[in-house]
């Protein structure tokens, strides 16, 4: 007979997603909408699809010193969840996209940082959410029917956005944005994070493999 039987989840990809109480992201999102339309001005017509976005260096705006302290400490828990041996971390890139109707993102990664993430300002009606791709490409070559996927089973994961949301994310891992079925602009703000000297301090020769001992 069969004593126990147990499932351990392996290799699991973290998704950090932080709201900001209302006292905070009401205030901070009307700054932060202020600042990016004035930024992207004069916004010009877009190719079907198409979305403004700043230049990525918002993060050395004074304007943006508030919002950086926010992103600075969730990347911070981030990496104490991971339990990470670190000296320091910078943001290496920080910028705004505004979606119109139609507007979207393909699928893609943030190649050379450790971490990225995106804060949401609007997210009105229709604007959709967004959404991670299995970085397990062979996971997907056989997927059998199921009663509903789930976190095992399915091979994408959509993760819901709102005003005041900030989700971050391992830099590698694939991520997209549907097109915005909703009249108005669905305004976010994307940023990167790498450790800082991160060839001086943390890119030693691995002598030792990063083995995990299950202990149940
Ligand atoms: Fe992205």
């Amino acid at each position: 007979m069969l004593k126990r039987q147990a499932v351990h989840e392996i290799f699991p990809t973290p998704i950090w997603v932080a709201d900001l109480d209302g006292e905070t992201s009401g205030p901070l999102n009307e700054h932060l909408l202020r600042t990016i339309y004035d930024l992207t001005e004069p916004r010009r017509a877009l190719a079907p699809g198409g979305s403004w976005q700043t230049d990525p260096v918002l993060h050395e705006r004074p304007a943006m010193s508030d919002f950086m302290s926010i992103v600075m400490k969730t990347a911070k828990g981030a990496l104490e969840f991971l339990d990470i041996d670190y000296e320091g971390f910078d943001c290496t890139a920080c910028w705004a996209n505004i979606n119109p109707t139609g507007g979207k993102n393909s699928s893609h990664t943030h190649p050379n940082n450790y971490l990225s993430g995106v804060y949401y300002v609007a997210v009105p009606k229709g604007a959709g959410n967004i959404e991670f791709g299995d970085p397990r490409g062979q996971a997907s070559v056989i997927m059998p029917p199921t009663a509903t996927w789930n976190k095992f089973t399915g091979n994408k994961v959509a993760v819901p956005v709102m005003p005041g949301r900030l989700v971050i994310f391992p830099a590698w891992l694939s991520h997209s944005v549907p097109a915005n079925t909703g009249d108005e602009h669905r305004v976010s703000i994307s940023f990167n994070i790498m450790f800082t000297n991160y060839t001086e301090t943390m890119s030693g020769t691995l002598w030792k493999s990063g083995s995990v001992q299950l202990r149940d």
